[in-house]
Parts: structure tokens; sequence; C-alpha cells
């Protein structure tokens, strides 16, 4: 429902994207709010797009001139296409056809369009548009899904009649509520003032110089957790191991190797968060000590001998004042049960059990939420997912908001 607020688009530079539909008219009346809203918009056509309505309506209602073409020495003396990419606080893609959606999860960058998108670190809009037939179609599907996991926000469509004559999902949404989700998007987040610190990715425990004792953890669930609760406006801390990604967006990180590090990393920051959330795999044990020269092979058999690690998420629980602790567990079997029991052992607010072996390294995760009922020795749980990280981190943090508020009453 539109709220018509539209105050947080005073000033906002938006980079309207337009591309071959009939739902291309509704971005004459589009542009015209978010103008008077107080925006900024350019408005970049693709050739399609400029057969439904043209540039120079699109210029007079802007009063910027249209990009449309990737190669246009006019346009790239005044405001060239990575300078244009750079510009926009916000792109919104309407109407988003079928075929656009398609190249853009291909990362094609064949015209202005996708080239600007692929330059861009912009957060992107997308408000497709299309016959309910192209939208159900298993392709579109993976497409939406595909762009969604790469932090997208799609907006609608809508359901109902349609201009081909068919009656379902496909038709984008009102300008008024395209307006409306643009202004929603650069209000503050719903995180916004909740410190959070975060473990990801596996730790690394020395053997000598240059082998070591670690696990499969890849990171991923940490680092989307890190990236959903930055978007939404918490200010975040990532404490992380060894991993392949990229540190999110307005995410602090510390990097660290050994699970003792990870432990004196959290010590130095934990008083100045709200809430923890554990999620790294911390190698249980490290070698008594790490050789300092590599170790020759010799005999047949080797031992090694290894020492208990510090358990980083129940030192920190022990301690007075301390965050809100939320922990993961990682389980084979009894994810449940065995989860409840790390609940109370931890001395924890809120664990997440999931089963093992399908979620390290995966893109996808289900997990059961458990934490104590008001009732004596009474655990409540929730499933979350199957689903994308990022969806399910989403659904994890409004959990563990939900259970921070409580906990403040
Ligand atoms: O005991 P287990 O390793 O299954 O517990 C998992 C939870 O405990 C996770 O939240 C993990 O980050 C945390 N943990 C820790 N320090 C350890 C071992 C686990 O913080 N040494």
């Amino acid at each position: 429902m539109a709220s018509n607020n539209l105050a947080t688009l005073a000033n906002k530079r938006i980079l309207l994207g337009m591309t071959g539909g009939i739902a291309a008219y509704k971005c004459a009346e589009l542009t015209r709010l978010l103008i008077k809203a107080g925006s900024d918009v350019r408005v970049v056509m693709t050739k399609a797009a400029t057969e439904f309505i043209t540039p120079l309506t699109m210029q007079a209602l802007s009063g910027n001139r249209v990009h449309h073409e990737l190669l246009d020495a006019d346009a790239e003396a005044g405001m060239g296409h990575i300078e244009l990419a750079r510009w926009p606080d916000l792109i919104l893609i309407a109407p988003a056809s079928a075929d656009f959606l398609a190249r853009m999860a291909a990362g094609q960058a064949g015209d202005l369009l996708t080239t600007l998108l692929l330059a861009s670190k912009a957060p992107v809009a997308l408000a497709p548009a299309m016959n309910q037939a192209m939208w159900l179609n298993p392709a579109t599907r993976e497409n939406i899904e595909t762009l969604r996991l790469r932090g997208c926000h799609i907006l609608g469509p809508d359901s109902g009649s349609q201009a081909c004559g068919d009656t379902g999902p496909g038709r984008m949404l009102e300008p008024v509520e395209l307006a409306d989700a643009c202004a929603r998007m650069f209000s503050p987040g719903w995180l916004s003032g909740l410190r959070i610190m975060i473990t990801a990715g596996p730790t690394r425990e020395a053997i000598d110089p240059v082998r070591f004792i670690s696990n499969h953890s890849s990171g991923k669930m940490g680092y989307a957790l890190a990236a959903e609760a930055a978007a939404a406006g918490a200010q975040v801390t990532l404490i992380s191991g060894p991993v392949a990604l990229a540190v999110p967006d307005r995410v602090q990180a510390v990097h660290v190797t050994t699970a003792l590090e990870m432990l004196s990393a959290c010590l130095a920051c934990v008083d100045a968060h709200d809430v923890f959330i554990g999620v790294a795999a911390v190698a249980d044990y490290r070698p008594v000590e790490a050789v300092s020269h590599k170790i020759k092979k010799a005999a047949e058999t080797m031992e090694l001998s290894l020492v208990r690690n510090p358990d980083i998420i129940a030192t920190l629980a022990g301690r007075t004042p301390r965050p809100m602790m939320v922990g993961f567990a990682a389980e084979t079997d009894n994810v449940t049960a065995y989860g409840a029991d790390k609940l109370r052992r931890k001395g924890l607010d809120l664990l997440f059990a999931n089963e093992a072996t399908s979620t390290f390294g995966s893109d996808y995760v289900c997990a059961t939420a458990l934490w104590r009922g008001t009732e004596h020795d009474q655990i409540l749980s929730n499933v979350m997912g199957p689903a994308g990280k990022s969806l399910v981190a989403r659904q994890m943090l409004s959990l563990i908001q939900t259970r921070w508020l409580a906990a403040k009453q």
C-alpha cells in the first residue's frame, strides 16, 4: 500500500532505466512524481523503450537529456557512461522486460543500460512488466532469483488484466507505488541504531609454516548476515576467518586466522555492541605447538597433539554485562535436540541450528531458530527456509530484533 510520503526523495539522484514494454507510458507520470518530490532524475532508454515513448517526452519531464546510445560521442563529452554509472543514489529499471532481466542476470553489457549496471555500485530496483506467462516461465523465475540474490530490490509486479488481454501477474506497479517504494529505500533502515558484531568463516590452526587444521566453512552465512544488517542500517563489525568473500558495503571488518586471534578481536570490541552473532566455525582444537620449520615426512605414522581452543561464544556469554548472544549450531544429526542443548549449555539467548553437510559452502540454508520461553525449560522454535542465505539472513535478523526488543522491556 503506497503511503505517499515521498520526503526522503528530496535531493536524491535517480537513474531511471527504461526497457521495452507498453508500461513505459507509466514512466512519464513516475518521472513527474520523482521530480516533484525533489529528486534529480536522469533517464536511460534501451532502443526498444524508444519504440513505446519518445526520448523527447522523457527529456521534457526529467529536465535532463535522455541517454540511449553506448557509443555516442556527444553524450560522452557531456556525462560519459562511467561518470553516469557513478552518479546515481538509486538505479530504478522500469519497466524491466523479460529480455532485459535475462541480459542483466547473464551480466551482459551490449548496450548503455546493461553497461551502466555492470559499472555501477548504486542500489538497483527492478519493476518487472511483462505478459503473465513470460513472468511465470521458469527462465524468468530463475533470472529474478539470481538478481534478487545479487541484492536487487524487486518491486512487484502486480496481478490483474494486462494490455495483451491476459489476466495474471506481470503488470508493472503504478507510478505512485514505485515512487513510494523508492522513498522507502532512502528511509533510515529498520535496524538503525543497533550495533551488531558477527564472527564468520573458519579458523586455521597452524601445524607448521605450511600446514594447518581447518574446516569447510565458506563464511557465506556470516557475510550474508553482515550485508543484510548493514543494508538495514545496523552498525556492523565482522570478525572474519580466512574466506574468499568481499567485505560487504558499510561493514567494518577485522581479519583473523586462528581461534585465539578471533577471541582477542572479539574481546577487544564486544563491549561496544548490542548483539553478538557467532557464525564462525571455530576450530575446536589446535596443535599444542606450531612447529617453526616444515615437518619432513619420514615415519609411516605421525602423531599430532592437540589442545582445546577456548569457546569464544561461551566466554563472551559468561561476562557481565554482555550483549544479546546468538549462536549457530551445524549438526549432522539430531539437529534440533543438539541445538537446544547448546543453547542452554553456552548460555545463549537465541540459536540457529542447521544441517551441516548441506549448508557448508551452499548459497541456500534451512535453519531452526531456538530460544527459551517463559515457562520452565521451555524451548520455542521456528523454521526458516530453505531459501537463499540473504533471505534467511533477513528473517534471522528480524527475529533477533524481536527478541532484542522483548528483552529490553
Ligand atoms: O560447539 P559448537 O562448535 O557446535 O558451537 C557452535 C557455536 O559456538 C557457533 O555459534 C560458534 O560460532 C560458536 N563457537 C565459538 N567458539 C568455539 C566453538 C564454537 O564461539 N571454540
